[in-house]
């Protein structure tokens, strides 16, 4: 890609005065659109936010964002996957679009802006070229991913591999915590199973991705920085770990002679901390869920089920450390006389972000703040680094309130997002101006 030649005419936000009411379309909306999204009907449950993949919650999520699209000026359908993409054309109909998404499924007790404020933020940047009437030499997409958090199944990022189409077959029987299969919740849906990768984009029909997220992490805000620049993201490994020991009589069975699946995975999760905490600074492991079997406070447990997910900032050391735990673990199975399968469900690869988009990116950064754009590593993950599969991506972060992510606590700060969104106009009409002068680029 050429670097930054400048439009002549280039359409921009206006100042962002503290204290001020803001115009809706500045900052303000997005902000209040993920507030709005973060409680009934939008969410699962009335205690905390959780918007599972193809919930109740998800669905009456999509049809708000999809009026909120229509009315920034795009036409929208739902996918083969059940994400919703909204299209506003460039100058030349069916030209390829630079995509920006991020998710719209949740974790449980979620914050608001996690995923959503991602999708929220394209909405505006297609809203402010439509209300000038601007067309650009490319097209916009707005995707909101269904399934990025793996919501609902244990598998993640589906529909963002279904529209990379790095999806090979899907894993129908699997079941959501009430036993619904990945099958009959698609039916359920009026999605049918077997199209589910005609989601996928031809690369021709893409020039490139773009994802703004909330960094989830303290960096930006110790730097004192509304935005930074994503490098690269970290490699992950999900696994899922059972351990099957003998249920017993609580009352009566020898403390010798028991063979209890919780207490061996205790020793577990112990050994994966150790383990986590012994390798370099980018390396991260996590227990978050844990079952136990059969869950009464007078047997001795026969069996536990618990997650395993292992990041870092490359393969080699993510995979040193998942080697280490994996056998630490069948040591502790083995002392205890208890039974371990580790099951893997989701591998990751690092992913590097297109270095020519992130420098435009970082530029753009540059040019609205005043200052040297900010590169970090995502160590959490993002559809991005599925979408690199498909096409070039890049990411801009925002600074979230004290790093806090996955958490009700999430907060965003209004001049932040305004940043962000000048930002992302800055980039968009950068990338135009360096395309249009490249137009066999675009051919379809
Ligand atoms: C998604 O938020 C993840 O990093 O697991
Ligand atoms: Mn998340
Ligand atoms: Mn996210």
């Amino acid at each position: 890609m050429a670097p930054c030649a400048r439009m002549k005419k280039i359409s921009t936000l206006p100042p962002f005065s503290k204290g001020q009411p803001q115009p809706a379309t500045v900052a303000s909306r997005p902000v209040n659109r993920c507030d709005q999204l973060g409680a009934h009907p939008f969410s699962d449950t009335q205690d905390g936010l959780f918007r599972a993949y193809l919930s109740d919650a998800y669905a009456a999520t999509c049809k708000q964002v999809a009026t909120w699209m229509g009315e920034a000026g795009m036409t929208c359908h739902t996918d083969a996957a059940g994400n919703l993409i909204g299209r506003y054309e460039g100058e030349k109909p069916g030209a390829p679009a630079l995509l920006i998404g991020s998710h719209l499924d949740t974790v449980r007790n979620a914050g608001r802006y996690d995923g959503t404020l991602g999708v929220m933020l394209g909405i505006e940047v297609v809203a402010h070229f439509a209300a000038r009437g601007e067309r650009l030499p490319f097209a916009l997409e707005v995707i909101g991913f269904g399934d990025e958090e793996g919501s609902r199944f244990s598998a993640s990022m589906l529909t963002s591999r279904a529209v990379a189409g790095t999806l090979d077959a899907l894993p129908l029987s699997a079941v959501d915590a009430n036993g619904a299969t990945l099958h009959d919740v698609l039916v359920h849906n009026g999605l049918d199973p077997a199209r589910y990768l005609e989601a996928a984009y031809k690369p021709q029909q893409v020039l490139a991705y773009l994802e703004a997220h909330i960094e989830q992490g303290p960096v930006l805000e110790a730097a004192n920085m509304s935005v930074g620049v994503v490098t690269a993201i970290a490699a992950q490994y999900r696994f899922r770990v059972s351990i099957q020991g003998v249920a017993g009589h609580a009352g009566t069975m020898p403390m010798s002679l028991r063979q209890d699946a919780l207490a061996a995975a205790a020793e577990a999760i112990l050994a994966i901390e150790r383990l986590g905490a012994a390798g370099p600074e980018d390396l991260v492991a996590t227990v978050g869920q844990l079952h136990v079997g059969p869950g009464a406070s007078n047997v001795v447990p026969g069996e536990t089920t618990f997650s395993l997910d292992i990041r870092a900032g490359t393969a080699d050391v993510r995979d040193r450390a998942a080697t280490a735990i994996c056998a630490a673990l069948k040591d502790i199975a083995k002392k205890r006389n208890v039974t371990l399968s580790i099951e893997p469900q989701n591998d990751l690869a690092a992913t590097p972000c297109d270095p020519q988009l992130t420098d435009l990116l970082a530029t753009s950064v540059t040019h609205v703040t005043g200052q040297p754009a900010r590169r970090l590593v995502s160590g959490a993950g993002h559809d991005a680094m599925v979408m690199a599969a498909l096409t070039p991506v890049c990411m801009l972060f925002l600074r979230c309130k004290k790093g806090i992510s996955h958490n009700p606590a999430e907060a965003v700060r209004h001049d932040d997002v305004h940043t962000a969104l000048q930002v992302m106009l800055e980039f968009i009409h950068a990338l135009a101006a360096s395309t249009a002068s490249k137009p066999t680029e675009f051919s379809a």
